[in-house]
Order: C-alpha cells, then sequence, then structure tokens
C-alpha cells in the first residue's frame, strides 16, 4: 500500500471500530461494504457453497459508519474477475474490492454495474420469451445502479428487491 500514492491521499478512518476481525491474509481479495446480511449471496455469486476447499473468512453483521452494518468477506489466493466484481455490484453496490498481495491492499476498487447484463439474473414474469425453453438469454438493462433496479429487455418486467434469488 505505501508504494501506491493514490491509496495514501484520504484520511485514514476506519470504517469499523479497531482491532483485526478475522486472521490477515497474505494474498487475495476482501471484499468490504458489503450490506449487512449479504455475505453469504456474494458467497453464492463467487461459486462458493458448502462443498468449497477455498480458505473464506466471512464477517456479518459489523458497525460501519458508512453502512450501519456491514459483512465483509475475505477469499485467500483468488483475486476476482472483472465479470465477477459486476456480479456482486448486484447485491452489493456499495461493495469495494480489496486486492490484497503480501498482506497489503496492492488495489482498491469499487464495485460497478455495467449497464446490461446478460445470462445472470432470471427474469421475473413466467411467460417472459427468456424463460421458456427458447434458447434465448435473459438480458436485464440496468436503469438505477444503487439501489439496483433492473429491467427486462425483452418484456420490461422491473426486478429491484430479493435479486439474489434470481441468480441463474
Ligand atoms: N492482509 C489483510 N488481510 C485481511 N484483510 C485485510 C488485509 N489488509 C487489509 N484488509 C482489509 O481490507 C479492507 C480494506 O483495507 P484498508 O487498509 O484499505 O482499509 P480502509 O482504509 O478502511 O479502506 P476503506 O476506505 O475502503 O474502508 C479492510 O476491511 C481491512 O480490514
Ligand atoms: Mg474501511
Ligand atoms: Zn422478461
Amino acid at each position: 500500500m505505501r508504494d501506491n500514492p493514490r491509496l495514501e491521499e484520504k484520511p485514514r478512518k476506519d470504517d469499523e471500530p479497531k482491532g483485526q476481525k478475522v486472521r490477515p491474509i497474505n494474498n487475495g481479495t476482501v471484499i468490504d461494504h458489503i450490506a449487512g446480511g449479504q455475505a453469504l449471496n456474494v458467497l453464492k455469486i463467487l461459486g462458493i457453497s458448502g462443498a468449497t476447499d477455498a480458505m473464506v473468512s466471512v464477517v456479518m453483521n459489523v458497525d460501519s459508519r458508512k453502512l450501519g452494518r456491514k459483512d465483509i468477506v475475505k477469499v485467500e489466493d483468488r483475486e476476482l474477475l472483472e465479470e465477477e466484481v459486476n456480479r456482486i455490484a448486484l447485491i452489493a453496490p456499495d461493495a469495494s474490492i480489496n486486492i490484497i498481495r503480501d498482506c497489503k491492499v496492492i488495489e482498491k476498487r469499487k464495485v460497478d454495474l455495467p449497464d446490461e447484463i446478460v445470462g445472470v439474473v432470471r427474469c421475473q414474469n413466467p411467460n417472459c420469451i427468456s424463460n421458456t425453453l427458447e434458447p434465448i438469454k435473459s438480458r436485464m438493462l440496468v436503469k438505477v445502479k444503487n439501489p439496483v433496479l433492473l429491467r427486462c429487455l425483452y418484456c420490461e418486467q422491473p426486478l429491484t428487491e430479493r435479486i439474489a434469488e434470481y441468480l441463474i
């Protein structure tokens, strides 16, 4: 972190109360500023289920000045793909992605949704052409990024709550 002047600019004010909540990781990704209670949905997006052998730490509902309550997910030895980061924005639009190397934050990014997401969330409308046997992928237009509001490109059905339940 010292090596990157951009990360040093902001005043050091910790969002969470002092004290390391989980063991520091050497290399991997910390997904911070997840809305309280959403950590398990973030794991779902990352494809981490009960059967994983990934080293993962999850902290839920800790105090946060920014969010009130937040969750944090730390995944060792994995740096997330752009696409995975974008999917996280669906259910954690305030999340920050911190890449850790040699125990230091070497890169910090906010999640950001693209204008359209293809094949990631199912349309809520059972009669929508994207839900038939036709080989048509779901296409959702991102109308509002935070709080997330999606609209189906085919039938205009909105999707804004419980998005995690509609992940494909
Ligand atoms: N080596 C590490 N192992 C595990 N977690 C780490 C490590 N280094 C940093 N973190 C965690 O990554 C997150 C971001 O770290 P950073 O030092 O940038 O904190 P910050 O200044 O509070 O950042 P922000 O302004 O994004 O809240 C914090 O949740 C921190 O606890
Ligand atoms: Mg912080
Ligand atoms: Zn639809």
